[in-house]
């Protein structure tokens, strides 16, 4: 029997106050990693809520060059495209930053879908465990790039990175990495805000299978959430 998502709602009045949590919360994973093992993993998304997140973590206090990072999904456009998840992350915060360039790894999903996909698989082979898997939630239950009616890579025998096309959001081509490989995580976050994500919020609350349902780490997942995309 396949396993059941375990998810921990935390509720927010306004998107300002999840935010400003939220980056606090990604500050502190961070300390207990690096005092831990010396370096903190973490694996990011694309979309609005994330970028305000990503804008505030410029200013914490952090080790910079312990940080490794890596993306959840990518948009199969020319490297340094204003649509591109790694440019918004860029501009958002990694270019304000000293974490080394070695140690931000984009997907190239200027090489095609299939390519960048199997570069990817090598580029994120020696990470077992992700310290912090970052998630967005898009209207149509959506997360990284999977999406609904599509095969998520949910076990575990699938590939770790998929090559994604015909995606109902601009551009049809994406990268992603797979339902189990972005579940193979310490902790799993899902930034959720906004009126707009209502109907999804409410499949997922009640137990349909969207794609952000099939994120099954054995700790199971957060979801911040503000009351609008509750309501
Ligand atoms: C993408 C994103 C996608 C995003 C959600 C939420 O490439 O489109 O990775 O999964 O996180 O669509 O985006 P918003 O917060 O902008 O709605």
């Amino acid at each position: 029997m396949p396993s059941a998502q375990i998810c921990v709602w935390h509720v927010y009045p306004e998107p300002v106050l999840l935010q400003r949590r939220a980056a606090q919360g990604i500050e502190r994973l961070a300390a207990e990693a690096i005092s831990a093992r010396g370096a903190f993993r973490v694996v990011l998304a694309g979309g609005n809520t994330p970028r305000a997140v990503y804008e505030r973590l410029r200013g914490i206090k952090t080790a910079w060059p312990a940080w490794h990072i890596y993306f959840g999904d990518e948009r199969c456009l020319p490297s340094g495209h204003a649509e591109r998840n790694s440019t918004m992350a860029s501009q958002a915060w990694l270019d304000h930053v000293d974490i080394p360039a070695t140690q931000i790894h984009a997907i190239p999903a200027e090489l095609g879908a299939e390519e960048a996909a199997r570069q990817y698989a090598s580029a994120i082979e020696s990470v077992e465990i992700f310290d912090l898997v970052l998630l967005g939630l898009g209207q149509d239950g959506h997360t990284a790039s999977l999406f609904p009616g599509q095969d998520y890579g949910s076990e575990r025998h699938q590939p770790a990175v998929l090559a994604v096309h015909q995606a109902p959001k601009p551009p049809a081509d994406r990268v992603s990495l797979s339902a189990w490989r972005l579940g193979a995580a310490s902790r799993v976050w899902f930034l959720v805000t906004g009126a707009d994500k209502a109907l999804a919020v409410r499949k997922w609350r009640g137990g349909e299978g969207i794609p952000a349902a099939a994120i099954k780490p054995a700790d199971g997942v957060d979801v911040w959430v503000d009351i609008a995309a509750l309501a």
